[in-house]
């Protein structure tokens, strides 16, 4: 049995725990345990579910599913199931925001609007849409019309390619791997598994690499540019992280998640004057509004709203019993916490009819009643204040400032309007290079330690950090996020932040907003002439879990970035599937992955790397 001390690196996490011990709240951590040990067999990916005339296990006595697969079509089969359900994740949130633009520009929705026109006409310029004599809506629906399109069967590449260096683009087009339509490739990766069709290892992972392209180029990053444009472009900001956020004199509510446009509407209907004057009447301060995982790092990004935590909080922030009202959209969100919630009087609200959690209360969220729907929940959460037992009641204090915000057309304005300044940091070695550092907590993991640890070791190093996702909280928490962490960093990164007034990691926003470090990648690529796979970068995952991130990963890779996991995935079992992923994609698409679960070794892992490129460059 582990002690709290080895679930995480967090004071506010072991406060929690030791209380939900006490309070009988059972969490992911103690599931974690029942489960051990895990099925050897699913775990290296050797097991298949694919018809009945299985389910088969590889063994030595038995190397051959019924059909004839084997280890390496099976692992594969399933490393590309796992993939594409990661990637309709991403994209299927990312249609959910072409849906919403769409009826804004159909006047169809009231409750929405775009907020930044500058950034609608500048995307579908970019795009080759003719903006000139054209009125707001009508550029937003041909928009929307071009994003519903990459999502089809008729284009022959999704749009957002046009920020693809041609180099790769072309690599892409040779292997076969171009992303045509976000649907297609996953019903296709779909299709190839099923039984008797693609039964080629090596075959099946370039479609992998496709789904998780059209992930990253089309649905991740349609996701994030609508956002910007339906509810404004991230500039920095000051905001606040950990469970220290929860305040014991207001109606706490917590958005939990990933897509902005619930959380937008909730946010709008805590700040109403109509609603503050009740949770008053009820004997609160006012009212509350923190994040949590995605969502909350979607509200902090754009409207500094404080973050409660990361995904392994989520359980523990109900335990401060302190919370009234979780609302969910989906992704991410543990069935657990409508047990937790029970424990305390905590009500869980489900918003996504594609999401609900038997036990949570449902109030669909759609373009026509979003802002009604949000202000009847705020309701719900000032009536449930009244049920609060304040002596079941500890917050952990403290929480931590942090700076977010660092959209890339904020980076480039911190600039001076391009990215010169930053290619001639990287040329001078002030900024060795950069390392994406993403990705979720893992409770086989210490919370935390492996996210912390590698963020600082890289700085060190001189490298610049950039976090999305449940990252976000690790190195917020860490004091990582504000300027004065410069004097953790190397005396090159220390000067240049120091110049800039930027801390050494910079927060990117949310898991879908990985696609603007993929496009920063593009912008730096093609300002130097070269492939993406050049660039002194690195991506790394140290405590990931999920189906989308090993989507990201995968697209990380394909795209020319190396990129670094603390664990792999169920694929351990094929030697050809697991030494394609570690070294044989290098020759194909310029990188691969890396595996170690020790922060301070992948920090080398990750130093070395860039040290190669630099040289390859010709930078000392
Ligand atoms: Fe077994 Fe082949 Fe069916 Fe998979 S597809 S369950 S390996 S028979
Ligand atoms: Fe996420």
């Amino acid at each position: 049995k582990k002690s709290i001390e080895e679930k995480t690196l967090w004071p506010d996490a072991a406060r929690m725990l030791d209380k939900a011990e006490k309070d009988g709240v059972e969490t992911a951590w103690d599931r974690l345990e029942q489960q051990t040990p895990h099925c050897k067999f699913c775990q290296t990916g050797l097991t298949c579910r694919n018809c009945t005339m299985g389910p088969c296990q590889i063994r030595k006595n038995a190397p051959l599913g019924v059909c004839g697969a084997d280890a390496d079509v099976i692992v594969a089969r399933n490393f590309g199931r796992f993939v594409a359900g990661g990637s309709a994740g991403h994209s299927d949130h990312g249609r959910d925001c072409i849906e919403a633009l769409h009826s804004v520009a159909l006047g169809k929705s009231t409750d929405y609007s775009i907020k930044d026109e500058a950034k609608l006409l500048r995307i579908a310029r970019e795009l080759g849409i003719a903006v000139e004599g054209k009125g707001v809506s009508e550029v937003a629906l041909e928009l929307s019309d071009l994003f519903f399109a990459d999502f089809g069967s008729r284009q022959h590449e999704v749009s957002f390619l046009v920020r693809v260096p041609e180099k790769r683009k072309k690599l892409w087009n040779e292997l076969g791997i171009t992303p045509r339509g976000v649907d297609r490739e996953i019903a296709e990766m779909m299709h190839r598994t099923h039984m008797g069709c693609d039964n080629d290892a090596p075959n099946l992972m370039l479609h992998s690499a496709r789904t998780c392209l059209a992930d990253g180029w089309a649905g991740s990053m349609i996701a994030t540019e609508i956002s910007d444009i339906l509810f404004g472009t991230p500039k920095p900001g000051k905001s606040k992280v950990n469970l220290g956020v929860i305040q014991e004199d207001m109606v706490n509510i917590l958005v939990h998640g990933h897509n902005p446009i619930v959380s937008e509407k909730v946010l709008e209907a805590v700040n109403d004057p109509e609603m503050i004057s009740l949770a008053r009447e009820k004997g609160a301060k006012g009212i509350n509004l923190a994040g949590l995982c995605c969502t909350g790092n979607e509200l902090m990004m754009r409207q500094g709203i404080p973050l409660a935590g990361n995904h392994l909080m989520t359980e523990l922030a109900i335990v401060t019993g302190a919370v009234e009202l979780i609302v969910v959209d989906y992704q991410c969100i543990m069935p657990s916490l409508v047990t937790a919630g029970n424990c305390y009087h905590t009500k869980m609200v489900t918003t996504a009819d594609k999401a609900r959690f038997t036990g949570a209360e449902h109030v669909p969220f759609d373009m026509h009643n979003a802002s009604h729907q949000a202000r009847k929940l705020v309701q719900t959460a000032v009536e449930g204040f009244s049920r609060r037992d304040s002596s079941r009641v500890e917050i952990p204090q403290g929480p931590m400032e942090m700076i977010t915000g660092f959209s890339n057309e904020a980076i480039l304005e911190a600039l001076g309007g391009t990215p010169g300044p930053l290619i001639e940091a990287i040329k001078a070695g002030k900024i060795r290079g950069a390392a994406a550092i993403v990705g979720c907590n893992n409770p086989k993991y210490r919370q935390d330690y492996g996210n912390v640890n590698l963020a600082k070791e890289l700085i060190k190093r001189d490298i610049l950090v950039l976090v999305t996702g449940c990252v976000t909280s690790a190195v917020g928490k860490a004091g990582l996020l504000m300027p004065e962490a410069a004097d953790e960093a190397g005396a090159g990164l220390h000067e240049i932040c120091k110049a800039l007034g930027v801390p050494p990691v910079l927060h990117m926003g949310s898991c879908v907003d990985n696609a603007r470090i993929l496009q920063l990648a593009g912008i730096l690529a093609n300002e130097l002439g070269v492939d993406i796979s050049d660039l002194p970068l690195a991506g790394s995952s140290p405590e990931w879990y999920s189906e989308k991130a090993a989507a990201i990963g995968t697209y990380c890779v394909a795209s020319g970035i190396f990129t670094h996991l603390g664990h792999p995935p169920n694929i351990t079992g094929s030697e050809t599937v697991t030494n394609l992923a570690l070294s044989g994609l290098e020759s194909l698409v310029g990188a691969s992955f890396g595996i170690e679960p020790d922060p301070f070794k992948a920090a080398e892992m990750i130093d070395e790397r860039i040290t190669s490129k630099r040289k390859g460059l010709g930078l000392s």
